[in-house]
């Protein structure tokens, strides 16, 4: 049998994760970080150079991707890569094997086997659609591409203005193209998901929502 989930979708830097960690955190369940396996898997492909177009290769690196996930920090191959599958280039990669079928069928089930241990707050932009269609609640988590592009400038220290600024807003544009206009998984709100609009909202604001509904559900 499996545990209930909260499945959480949203855009490139909505601020989805931030805000499933807390909500796991407030209710004692795992979080899965879904993002993650992607951009773990694009990492392992350039530490081992298989091409991100070589779909069977990728595959098989997914299929059996030697992580482990312990006190928020992400281990590949025993050797810490929390910061480094953050970095935009892997971020980039992730969003090309993620449009690869084979790769996202190669990570179905380890994300599934999250409900089988734990109830689980699973984030990503297929959780409801494929990943989790039966989760408890649906919410689809977003903000303005010019207020995400604001919030990542201030987490890596940027100014909110001028040329640098511009190539992090052109950067979630180009990733939200890919990611919504792909033919396998794209990322779109499910009729049964509660919209979440973060652009005028706090972190704790969001979270509470997220409880609220949840509490109306059980
Ligand atoms: O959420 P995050 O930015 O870490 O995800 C990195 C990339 O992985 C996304 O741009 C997206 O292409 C892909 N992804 C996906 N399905 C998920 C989670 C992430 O396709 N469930």
């Amino acid at each position: 049998m499996s545990f209930p989930v909260i499945a959480i979708d949203g855009p490139s830097a909505s601020g989805k994760g931030t805000i499933a960690v807390r909500v796991a955190q407030k209710l004692g369940w795992a979080y899965l970080d879904s993002g993650a396996l992607y951009r773990l898997t694009a990492l392992l492909a350039q530490q081992e150079k298989v091409h991100w177009q070589d779909e069977s290769a990728v595959a098989q690196l997914a299929k059996s991707l030697p992580v482990c996930f312990e006190n928020g920090k992400i281990f590949l191959n025993q050797q810490e890569v929390t910061e480094a599958i953050r970095a935009e280039e892997i971020g980039m990669g992730a969003s090309k094997i993620a449009a690869l079928p084979a790769v996202r069928t190669a990570l179905l089930q380890r994300q599934r086997d999250f409900a089988e241990i734990s109830p689980t707050v699973a984030d990503g932009r297929d959780m409801a659609s494929v990943v989790f269609p039966d989760a408890v609640l649906k919410i689809f988590l977003t903000a303005s591409a010019q207020v995400r592009a604001q919030r990542r400038a201030k987490q890596i220290g940027q100014p909110e203005h001028g040329e640098a600024f511009e190539k992090i807003l052109a950067d979630i544009e180009k990733r939200d193209e890919a990611d919504c206009n792909r033919p396998v998984a794209p990322l779109v709100k499910q009729p049964d998901a509660l919209l979440l609009d973060t652009s005028n909202m706090t972190i704790d604001e969001a979270v509470n929502q997220v409880l609220v509904w949840y509490n109306d559900k059980v």
